[in-house]
């Protein structure tokens, strides 16, 4: 990894060192809500930038098998001790998204929460490219990215990212998203669901808001 790739993964394997669960237990309703209304139980599914994994966690407990992989050695250490314990078909890999091998044809979803607003440009053209590759024909994908919306962009653009950064992990967000960005990204697929909002995040360090993009689709054959 490059030093600056490199640092990156301290700053979250510091995170993820001081706390149980950075990001929260819970996956966003609107993924939980497209997981319980389908039958995952001979998915095998592909999280991107897993963290301590509270999405391979959700999937495994219903029934997915579940590929994780982050570059947080940290990260993928406590998921997969987690996994171990909790006896959940959980697969980790310590891994660099931005020159990662994907497989082809090979998952039935691919879930990439808050992990493509951390890449430069060229890291997610790889990335992109990488989950519809990596999808069966006909499989699902979910992701969210923060947008232009969230105070973060908003500080960083009047250079004020040091005084007001609004969460310990907020630094490490490398790009945010324009309006109807995401979902341009995956426009050549169908696209069941996609939302940009704004809203509270009381989920670590002290309350803050972000803007966020989420997409749901369905990768065409
Ligand atoms: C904001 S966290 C989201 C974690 C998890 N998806 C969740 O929602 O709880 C972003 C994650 O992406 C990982 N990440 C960022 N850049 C990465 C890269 N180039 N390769 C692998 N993982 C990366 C970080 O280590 C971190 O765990």
């Amino acid at each position: 990894m490059t030093n600056r790739i490199g640092d990156k993964a301290q700053l979250f394997d510091a995170l993820y060192t001081s706390n149980d669960m950075y990001f929260g237990r819970e996956a966003r309703p609107e993924f939980s809500r497209l997981i319980d209304t389908i039958d995952i139980r001979c998915f095998h599914s592909l999280d991107l930038g897993c963290g301590q994994g509270r999405y391979a966690i959700y999937l495994a407990e219903r029934g997915s098998a579940v590929h994780a992989v982050d570059f947080s050695s940290v990260g993928i250490e406590k998921l997969s001790l987690y996994a171990k314990t909790q006896q959940l078909n959980i697969s980790t890999e310590h891994a660099d998204l931005t020159n990662y091998q994907f497989p082809i044809g090979e998952y039935d979803l691919v879930v990439f929460a808050t992990v493509l607003d951390h890449l430069d440009f060229d890291g997610r053209q790889h990335v992109i490219r990488g989950i519809t590759s990596s999808l069966k024909p006909g499989a699902l994908f979910y992701g969210n990215v923060f947008t232009k919306e969230d105070p973060g962009f908003i500080s960083k653009s009047k250079g004020l990212w040091q005084q007001e950064c609004v969460s310990a992990a907020g630094i490490a967000i490398e790009h945010y998203f324009d309006s109807n960005e995401l979902w341009n990204c995956f426009s050549p697929h169908e696209i069941l669901d996609y939302k940009e909002f704004k809203e509270e995040d009381c989920s670590h360090g002290t309350d803050h808001w972000h803007g966020w993009a989420y997409i749901i689709g369905r990768k065409v054959e």
